[in-house]
């Protein structure tokens, strides 16, 4: 049997309401906060985002579905939105139309990691991405978007960490103050530390293994190190937090798997999903448009994963929307007037009612089946001894009360019913 490449996973038409509710939510959160959808195309070129992301992360170093294609370009499928908004903002000269661009997206991502529950290779995010500026009231609308959406959704099992990375001269004097420290321990730590140690040496903090966990625990963080204009930018996203009556966690050890992180870093964790705890993550990143290519410009922002979403609202039983029900069900009595049918539903298709009627000359029964299975309010009996007297016979399905209306104006009798009840 031909099935889904592992990782992929098809949306089924029965999970398709649980898309429509996060991205009808998503679209009214970023309206009211007047961000734009942006859509850059599903690949570029391989360099956005190795040269954004950092050589020596997972997501570039293993994860990456990249290929050369027939002109011999290096092609990537987008692992990540950022790289991507940024290349088009770029190009664009977005910031000569706006000094602020605010932007968001959904649009699938793709990442060769090992599939998990809550863990794909094809997968989807929303976010968002504020180009132009350095304010604090940026880094602090972007966290607050992330949390409200979420709590939003009805989620309750979450935790919001914050951390600041500062700037790159703290950091990098702060490795080498580490790098002095985990030195001392340097025979502990686990295999996947030891590369790190010299290939990425903040990354240890991600680390699971519990004899690095037990070494970090006294190790000098980040977060002590930071230069006076970075403590001051953090002070201020944590007041706005404050203010807004956003709980929050400051995570000294939340370093994050991308490169191009400064000051603010976030992410959202839930206690409901397993080990893929990481609902959302972000932060700002103001040496990224710089470092694509374009004028020195700031940014921040997040994205969060559709997948765990679903998951999270499932395992804590939210509800979802349900789908509207069908307005009418037609129901053929006599078979040899079903050529009339579609004209009587599409009329009423076409002033905005959800209609459906029998495909597969079913009986009566089994067609009353189907309106009671697609939960629908009216059915319409076509045929019989009413319809000889020029009538319709129509059956409130709520309350099974049985009313004849004359074809002729069968339409609007129809529209009044449906709207009163
Ligand atoms: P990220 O932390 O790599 O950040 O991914 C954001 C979210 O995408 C994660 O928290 C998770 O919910 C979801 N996600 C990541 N990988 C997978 C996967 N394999 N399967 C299912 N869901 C996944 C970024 O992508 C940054 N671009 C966020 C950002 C925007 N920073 C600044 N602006």
């Amino acid at each position: 049997m031909i099935k889904a490449v592992t990782g992929a996973k098809d949306i089924l038409p029965n999970d398709i309401p649980k898309w429509y509710f996060i991205e009808e939510l998503i679209r009214n959160f970023f309206s009211n906060y007047n961000y734009k959808e942006i859509r850059t195309p599903i690949f570029e070129e391989t360099a956005v985002f190795s040269r954004a992301i950092g050589e020596e992360t997972d997501i570039v170093s293993k994860e990456m579905y990249t290929f050369v294609d027939r002109s011999e370009t290096s092609i990537t499928l987008k692992p990540e939105m950022t790289a991507a908004v940024v290349r088009a903002y770029i190009e664009h000269s977005l910031g000569n139309l706006q000094s602020l661009n605010k932007l968001f997206y959904i649009s699938p991502m793709f990442r060769q990691e090992r599939p998990q529950a809550g863990r794909l290779r094809q997968f989807h995010q929303f976010g968002a991405e504020a180009i132009g500026g350095l304010s604090p009231l940026l880094d602090a609308e972007i966290i607050i978007i992330a949390y409200s959406i979420i709590q939003k959704l009805g989620l309750k099992e979450f935790v919001l960490k914050i951390n600041s990375l500062g700037i790159p001269e703290s950091r990098e004097k702060y490795k080498v103050i580490l790098g002095d420290y985990l030195k001392n321990h340097f025979d502990e730590l686990s295999e996947e530390s030891k590369k790190r140690f010299h290939k990425n040496i903040l990354r240890i903090f991600d680390s699971k293994s519990p004899e690095d966990q037990e070494i970090l625990k006294n190790a000098p963080y980040l977060i002590n190190h930071l230069d006076e204009n970075s403590i001051e930018h953090f002070n201020i996203v944590k007041t706005i937090l404050d203010n807004n009556k956003i709980p929050y966690e400051v995570d000294p050890a939340l370093v994050r798997g991308l490169d191009y992180y400064t000051h603010t870093t976030f992410e959202i964790v839930s206690g409901s999903v397993g080990s893929q705890s990481a609902l959302c993550g972000g932060g700002r990143y103001d040496n990224l448009i710089e470092q694509l290519g374009g004028k020195p410009t700031p940014g921040v922002g997040f994205a969060a994963g559709i997948e765990r979403l679903i998951l999270a609202m499932e395992n804590e039983a939210v509800p979802f929307n349900e789908p509207s029900p069908l307005d009418v069900f037609f129901v053929l009595l006599d078979k040899d007037k079903y050529l009339l049918i579609p004209k009587f539903a599409n009329l009423l298709r076409n002033v905005g009612l959800k209609v459906e009627h029998d495909y597969l000359q079913r009986s009566i029964k089994a067609q009353m089946r189907e309106a009671n299975r697609e939960k629908t309010k009216f059915v319409v009996f076509v045929g019989g001894d009413e319809f000889t007297r020029n009538l319709f016979t129509v059956k409130n399905m709520s309350d099974g009360v049985q009313t004849e209306i004359p074809i002729e104006d069968s339409l609007s009798s129809l529209i009044t019913m449906i709207k009163g009840n």
